[in-house]
């Protein structure tokens, strides 16, 4: 009998490997891509992205493209990134972004037309409610146009919401209700469809993940929302779950999760999952350990999740934890590890090899009941 060669083991190994991404395993290319086992399921798989990276490092683009059919820009569509003065608008990075995703076939989300926490500052110096109007239809509408037929999703208000404000209707106390009070939403929402009337209209929401107090009034007031706006005949076609995770921070409930989506999905919006990461600012700092914590937060959301028919996408923010906005520190601090190592909270590694993390997302898209796409 012929001996087996070094070169047909190795072969055989990496074969196996590609085909059965197990946890636990790094690996640089598991195949079948997270876009394809996602399609396979009628949900659109996607990554945040940032102009940076597409224009500098091919290594990225080249993952970027293969994973993903989406990509939603991390920073560059914010208002206040855009807008260096009263009137001004710089559409440039912007451009460049939708240029990208058509050049490469990936269908693009809209983050965001309006975010109180990135609003530029000459709109505060804005001291009556018509100027404010202006500038809010201004805005939206030159977005919504300029991309007009290429957006797939627009975040139009981006976390409206926060009950601990105290208001009955949860409406968070910021900017665009001073200045406009709640029918701001609505204005927004109109002026969207108008300029866009493909684009799918979505209110983006953080901690509505979690077993909490403050996250039973946050999932209480998002339904609330949509059915007020259904009922008003305010145009809003999904409901995005930001989906911020971390490994043993809050408790979680699968239960109250699957409630919420399943009530949400009653309401006749599709869901979205926008900008899905793992922070292990509480985990050990042995990596494969920390992998597989985080991996296991991964697969416990994505189950309830991607069980609700009515979840048509997920977005996760970022691919590699190359570019992670909790690897550079830039805010939310509680999830910041405090031992100096970087965090790990992505599918990829900074070196684009494929973490347990990658494999959770596989296994769950794989075990998620097909649905009609979104
Ligand atoms: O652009 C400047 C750069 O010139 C400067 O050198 C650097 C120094 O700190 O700061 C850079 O700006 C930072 C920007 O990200 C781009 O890197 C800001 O300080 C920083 O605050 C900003 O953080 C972003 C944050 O939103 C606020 O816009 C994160 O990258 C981004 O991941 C995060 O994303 C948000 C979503 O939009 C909404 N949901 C929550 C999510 C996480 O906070």
């Amino acid at each position: 009998m012929r001996a087996i060669s070094r070169r047909e083991v190795l072969a055989g190994t990496l074969a196996l490997a590609l085909a059965t991404p197990a946890r636990g395993d790094v690996e640089p290319s598991p195949a079948p891509a997270l876009k394809t086992l996602a399609a396979q399921r009628g949900i659109l798989y996607g990554s945040c992205a940032a102009y940076t990276q597409i224009a500098a490092e091919d290594d990225f683009t080249v993952l970027l493209a293969r994973e993903c059919g989406l990509i939603v820009p991390e920073n560059e569509m914010k208002w206040a990134e855009m807008s260096p003065g009263a009137g001004l608008e710089d559409f440039r990075r912007p451009d460049q972004m939708v240029d990208f995703a058509d050049a490469h076939g990936l269908h693009f989300r809209g983050h965001n037309m309006l975010w109180y926490w990135r609003t530029p500052s000459w709109f505060f110096e804005l001291h009556d409610r018509k100027s404010s109007e202006q500038a809010i239809l201004k805005r939206v509408d030159e977005m919504g146009r300029r991309y007009r037929g290429r957006i797939h999703s627009w975040d139009v208000v981006n976390e409206p919401l926060n009950p601990q404000d105290g208001r009955p209707d949860g409406l968070r106390k910021a900017v665009f209700l001073d200045a406009i009070g709640p029918d701001y939403l609505a204005l927004a929402h109109h002026a969207a469809r108008a300029a866009d009337p493909a684009a799918r209209l979505v209110v983006n929401e953080y901690d509505v993940e979690y077993d909490t107090p403050e996250q039973d009034d946050k999932r209480l007031a998002s339904l609330h929302l949509i059915e007020a706006m259904k009922k008003a005949g305010t145009p809003v076609d999904a409901f995005g779950v930001q989906a911020h995770l971390s490994v043993d921070r809050l408790p979680f409930s699968a239960r109250k999760l699957r409630r919420f989506l399943s009530e949400m999905a009653d309401l006749e919006v599709a869901i979205q999952i926008t900008e899905l990461d793992v922070t292990d600012e509480n985990a050990p700092a042995a990596t494969s350990e920390r992998d597989r914590l985080v991996a296991d937060q991964y697969a416990r959301f994505l189950e309830v999740a991607l069980d609700e028919k009515a979840v048509k996408l997920l977005t996760c923010w970022g691919l590699s934890d190359r570019h992670s906005w909790i690897v550079r520190h830039e805010t939310n601090d509680q999830k910041w590890r405090r031992d100096g190592l970087a965090s790990r909270p992505l599918p990829f590694d900074d070196a684009l090899m494929a973490k347990p993390a990658w494999a959770a997302i596989a296994e769950a898209l794989k075990a998620a009941p097909p649905r009609d796409p979104g």
